[in-house]
């Protein structure tokens, strides 16, 4: 068995829905943010701060690839993570890819208060999401086995029809 690995952008519900879905399928669950910030000893917009977006790049890449060799996993992704080519093959290598598919506005009101997304902090978060979203949608839809469109829908019924469709 490999991995179910779940893409998309901040604000898609990767981590809610990846919980979720590892209890019902009885898997183990994790966030490669979250291991990146464990193995740094540092939270992402401290690593950002001291190491810039590439310094953080780097660790992504290095979590990526030794989650993606595992097996068993749901893992949830961060939204960068499909912009390097030798992370989008680890990420197709590593198991069946789930894309939460999320417009910029229920993205917006998901990660309005958040301080812990460092590329947000900025005087027009709308406009960087939705720049992002052009450059990243096609790059999520050239790796996803399955496309989900995850606006004004609950996540426990995501996760049935994620599960119908895995
Ligand atoms: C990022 C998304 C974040 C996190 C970092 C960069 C991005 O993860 O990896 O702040 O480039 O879109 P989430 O998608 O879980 O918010």
């Amino acid at each position: 068995m490999r991995n179910t690995i779940l893409v998309g952008p901040m604000g898609a519900g990767k981590s809610t829905i990846g919980r979720l879905l590892a209890k019902e399928l009885h898997l183990t669950f994790r966030d490669s943010d979250k291991e990146i910030e464990a193995k740094a000893g540092a939270n992402i917009p401290w690593i950002f701060d001291v190491e810039g977006e590439a310094g953080f790049r780097e660790r992504e890449h290095a979590v990526l690839v030794e989650l993606c060799q595992q097996d068993g996993l749901v893992l949830a992704t961060g939204g960068g993570s499909v912009l390097r080519e030798d992370n989008r093959q680890a990420l197709q290598a590593g198991g069946r890819i789930v894309y939460l598919c999320t417009s910029v506005e229920q993205q917006l009101e998901r990660t309005a208060r958040d301080r812990n997304r460092p590329l947000l902090q900025q005087a027009n978060p709308r406009k960087v999401l939705t720049d992002l979203m052009r450059i990243r949608d096609p790059l999520y839809r050239s790796i996803a086995h399955i496309v989900i469109e995850t606006d004004e829908r609950p996540p426990r019924l995501l996760v049935t029809e994620i599960l119908d469709r895995l």
